[in-house]
């Protein structure tokens, strides 16, 4: 693909971000997300030469992007040292080790999935485009979304449905599944989308058909709920006192799950809340880019207790 055309996920709530991980000069900063380096670079660029960043994320393709786009920015002006990590944010402590000093000024969170994998039909995440039925963040291991379509209890799909992606019609889908995939196993995007249209139908009201399981199998072959309640806390524990942790979240679930781990800290003493609601796009966001409707994005502070 030509450089012009290259996808590049716009990073959401970018301003709303830097202003609430109070970046400064000099500052340690970890972005546990880098995704293709959008929330990284801007953090770099505001810590200076005396700072650092660094990044971490579990896909090798988005990593290669962030890589070559902070080359680039440190060659143009000078930036904070910066170092890209594959691993998962699950390993947040381990990773702000690594920063002078060994916590950071700020850790952010920016949760789901980009752009880059969205439109990349070979990743699987999108029911647009026909590809192999992935959704893995971290294409190299664990189940694909193929696997767990071919081998979960029909009970277990439906909760799934039900539960990650808020689908009525979860149970009829998931017998539907049962039944195709006695015939002949379900490996591509397409397939499963026209399986499960043919029980939502192509739209249910403003949304398409398919959309409601694809997030579901996404979120479960993901872990992303676990993942995000376990990082939390070793999160709050890498930042030195009167640092933040910012979370931009995508799903009602996992907004809740960070709504309520930012209560416990603060009920222990040990955090203060800085956004009492949740933190959505303006208008001028949400035109330029629609991706970002869903994003909520909440702060928390250590402080002394
Ligand atoms: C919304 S994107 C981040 C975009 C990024 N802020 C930017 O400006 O380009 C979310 C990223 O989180 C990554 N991710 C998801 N789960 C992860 C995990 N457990 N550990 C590390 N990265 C993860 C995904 O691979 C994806 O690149």
């Amino acid at each position: 693909m030509p450089p012009g055309n290259e996808v590049i996920h716009e990073p959401v709530l970018l301003e709303e971000t830097l202003a609430f991980l109070a970046v400064r000069e000099g500052g340690a900063y970890l972005d546990c997300t880098a995704g293709t380096g959008g929330h990284m670079l801007a953090v770099a660029r505001l810590a200076g030469p005396g700072g650092a960043v660094i990044g971490c994320d579990l896909d090798p393709a988005a990593l290669e992007k962030a890589e070559r786009r902070l080359e680039q920015a440190s060659a143009e002006a000078p930036i904070a040292h910066w170092q890209l990590i594959r691993s998962s944010y699950t390993a947040v402590a381990e990773l702000a080790g690594r920063l002078p000093g060994g916590k950071a000024d700020g850790i952010l969170f920016d949760l789901g999935c980009s752009s880059l994998q969205l439109e990349d039909p070979a990743r699987g995440f999108s029911f647009s485009k026909d590809g192999p039925l992935d959704m893995r963040f971290d294409p190299d291991s664990g189940p694909s979304a193929a696997d767990a379509v071919a081998s979960l209890p029909e009970d277990e799909l439906a909760r799934i449905f039900r539960l990650y992606g808020g689908e009525r019609r979860a149970r009829a889908v998931a017998r539907r599944i049962a039944a195709e995939r006695e015939k002949a196993p379900i490996t591509t995007t397409a397939r499963l989308r026209e399986i499960v249209e043919s029980v939502t139908g192509r739209r249910t009201g403003r949304i398409a058909g398919a959309t409601r399981v694809f997030q579901a199998l996404r979120i479960y072959v993901n872990s992303e709920l676990e993942n995000v309640e376990r990082a939390i806390p070793d999160a709050f524990d890498s930042l030195k006192e009167g640092g933040t942790l910012v979370i931009i979240s995508f799903h009602s679930l996992e907004d809740r799950i960070v709504k309520h781990s930012f209560k416990r800290l603060e009920a222990l003493g040990s955090g203060r809340i800085l956004t009492r609601k949740p933190i959505v796009p303006d208008q001028a966001e949400l035109r330029r880019n629609p991706r970002s409707r869903s994003a909520k994005l909440r702060a928390i502070r250590k402080v002394t207790p």
